[in-house]
């Protein structure tokens, strides 16, 4: 039977890691998978969450299994956090999943069962695990116009021209804050007219938000979500912790459904939870414990929004100085989207030619789409990216 196996193509940017790795050269600088680095290029253990862990090393006093959707406090804590009050409890069905993709997982699943036939609608481009996922469930997905490359920002004409002939019933993904990979992002104003759009729609909207807080702060970067979820009769939200907690290899996110008036709430939780059932069973607990518990305590909580916004000052501090520096090498604007873009990554515009020479010139590596993650530079090695990218091009 195995035999049977086709090669699978490697996800570019987990392949991109393993080429990394293997890269003997010492100054070599990373700005491929999505993961914060300090400046001295450690991935930290959130305070909060040391702190967390700690409380729960001492109060923990069993491993059982806790339900198959997760401990409804987590879930509670999660919708508090991405939907503030947008919507009333009684309205919100919530699985806990295996981190954000888990959570997508649980999402694509929910519309394979409701909607076999919907085509889900996806940003050109978007994280390329997303119609990975969609077409493992033998979904069909097909692009929406995002990013304008010749300006580094969102084409919302294109966006809004494109939704407008997706047919009823069909499904749009939207990432809620901090494009993954192009750091182009709608402003509360372009979010305001979507949701007029929408709202005279029959869509079904899931939005994928990994990096709340690592943009404009976690109220801003939830503007959109939390617009929708009020203005749609239903609204699926995939969320993850991994980023905004550092929480990675402990895998924490959150499937929330936003239910229509009057459809059993009873009835969407029971398949939520046999959705985890089908693929994990038991969702692991042990991360979104650590969540569950900063988001509760008010201390912890502070604390671990004082650190964020560390996180994300430190993010744009280094988007102006790339954005500087690249102006002045370059003697042109052509860069000046990265001061713009928000989150992690922003994609530079350069050919796939270019970014290899980035890579066995320089040792510098990003994704071949010129995707970089910021949060892998430093004040010094700002200048060195910069000189690179101005010699290649
Ligand atoms: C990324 O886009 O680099 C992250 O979301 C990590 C991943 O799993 O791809």
């Amino acid at each position: 039977m195995l035999e049977r196996l086709l090669p699978q193509p490697e996800d570019k940017i987990i392949q991109l890691m393993a080429l990394l790795r293997d890269d003997p050269r010492p100054a070599k600088i990373d700005l491929g998978v999505g993961v914060y680095k300090d400046a001295s290029g450690h991935t930290p253990v959130m305070r909060a969450v040391r702190e967390a862990g700690r409380r729960l090393w001492d109060s923990e006093t069993t491993k059982t299994y806790v339900a198959l959707a997760g401990d409804p406090g987590f879930h509670a804590a999660m919708g508090r956090l991405v939907l503030g009050d947008a919507v009333p409890p009684a309205r919100l069905a919530a699985a806990a999943a295996p981190g954000g993709t888990g959570a997508l997982r649980i999402g694509f699943d929910l519309i394979h069962k409701t909607a076999p036939g919907a085509t889900i609608w996806m940003s050109d481009p978007t994280w390329p695990n997303h119609p990975a996922l969609a077409s493992d469930l033998g979904l069909k997905t097909r692009d929406y116009r995002y990013f304008d490359s010749a300006t580094g920002d969102v084409d919302f004409d294109g966006m809004l021209s494109d939704i407008g002939s997706i047919p009823d019933g069909d499904v749009l993904l939207l990432h809620g804050c901090c494009h993954n990979p192009t750091g182009a992002n709608l402003t509360p104003a372009q979010w305001d007219k979507l949701a007029d759009v929408l709202a005279a729609r029959k869509l079904t909207v899931l939005i994928d938000i990994a990096y709340q807080g690592f943009g404009d702060g976690l109220e801003e970067d939830a503007y959109g979500t939390r617009l929708l979820a009020k203005r749609l009769p239903e609204l699926l939200v995939a969320a993850s912790c991994s980023k905004n907690f550092g929480v990675y290899r402990d895998r924490v996110g959150v499937l929330l459904a936003v239910i229509p008036e009057g459809t059993e709430h009873a009835t969407v939780q029971a398949n939520l939870a046999m959705l985890n059932r089908l693929n994990y069973s038991f969702p692991p607990d042990h991360g979104a414990r650590l969540v569950q518990t900063v988001l509760n305590d008010t201390d912890l909580m502070a604390g671990w929004q004082a650190e964020l916004e560390d996180v994300r000052l430190s993010m744009l501090g280094l988007r102006k100085q790339l954005a500087d520096e690249l102006r002045r090498l370059t003697n042109s604007d052509r860069f000046d989207f990265v001061a713009r873009h928000r989150g992690m990554f922003s994609r530079l515009g350069l050919s796939p030619d270019q970014v290899a020479r980035l890579r066995t010139d320089h040792a510098i590596y990003m994704v071949g789409d010129s995707r970089i993650n910021i949060a892998g530079l430093n004040a010094n090695s700002v200048p060195i990216l910069a000189r690179a990218i101005a010699a290649v091009i």
